[in-house]
């Protein structure tokens, strides 16, 4: 694939991507792309039942090695079944989290090994990679704030504490560090419209399709 339409927004849990991720998928689709919003872990029928296992509460026992390769097993049958097709037909994909969560959640939260989340990303992708990265970064007192604020009840993930957050913090930052021309931070403090005016912006620098698009419309 030449020019995958493929792009994915990261961020800890409060960041404010799924906002941001629906709200970029309808101004696509306004002008007239066909996009798809996914969303990670989840999507096909036997990603969502993974999904279930790795929020419920009553798995707190899994061990992050499993919790990797649940991720993966899921990423896995998402790309091969839904997202490749999808990029091979020209059509957009948005997908609201993808294999930097694993770095950030798995390598850095969960301290597995690097390289070992790595080739399961690579494995589970088959080395597709949304060709642009939005992190929503914001500090983890405001991500809390928020999260207190919407909903009523914690999943597994947000259970987890304080330090666990910092260190997936550590991973996006690690990631916006080493592939800077993939993965760009941008201030999720900001009011949304600011937000997705600045994703807007970057997108029709980096994106030549885009750029074609909006000069030809
Ligand atoms: P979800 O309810 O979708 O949260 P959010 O709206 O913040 O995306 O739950 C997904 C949780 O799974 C979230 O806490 C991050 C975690 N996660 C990983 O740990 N690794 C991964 O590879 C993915 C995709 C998600």
């Amino acid at each position: 694939m030449q020019h995958p339409k493929f792009i994915s927004f990261e961020g800890i849990d409060g960041s404010g991507k799924t906002t941001q991720a629906k709200r970029l998928a309808k101004t696509l689709q306004h002008l007239g792309f066909s996009v798809h919003l996914l969303r990670e872990p989840g999507n096909t029928p036997v990603s969502e039942h993974i999904r279930s296992l790795l929020l419920d509460r009553s798995t707190y026992h899994l061990t992050p090695k499993t919790e990797l390769l649940l991720f993966s097993a899921s990423r896995s049958q998402l790309v091969d079944t839904v997202i490749q097709p999808l990029l091979e037909r020209g059509d957009v994909v948005i997908c609201d989290r993808f294999t930097d969560s694993s770095i950030a959640y798995q390598a850095f939260g969960r301290k597995l090994p690097l390289e070992m989340v790595q080739l399961c990303n690579r494995i589970a992708t088959n080395d597709l990679q949304p060709i642009l990265t939005f992190y929503l970064r914001i500090p983890l007192e405001i991500a809390q704030q928020r999260m207190q604020q919407t909903r009523n009840t914690q999943d597994r993930f947000e259970a987890s504490k304080t330090e666990f957050y910092q260190r997936v913090i550590e991973g996006y930052e690690f990631l916006v560090q080493t592939e800077p021309d993939r993965v760009f931070a941008i201030d999720a403090t900001q009011p949304v419209d600011q937000i997705a005016a600045e994703i807007w912006t970057i997108l029709q620098q980096r994106l030549p399709w885009l750029a074609q698009h909006s000069t030809s419309s």
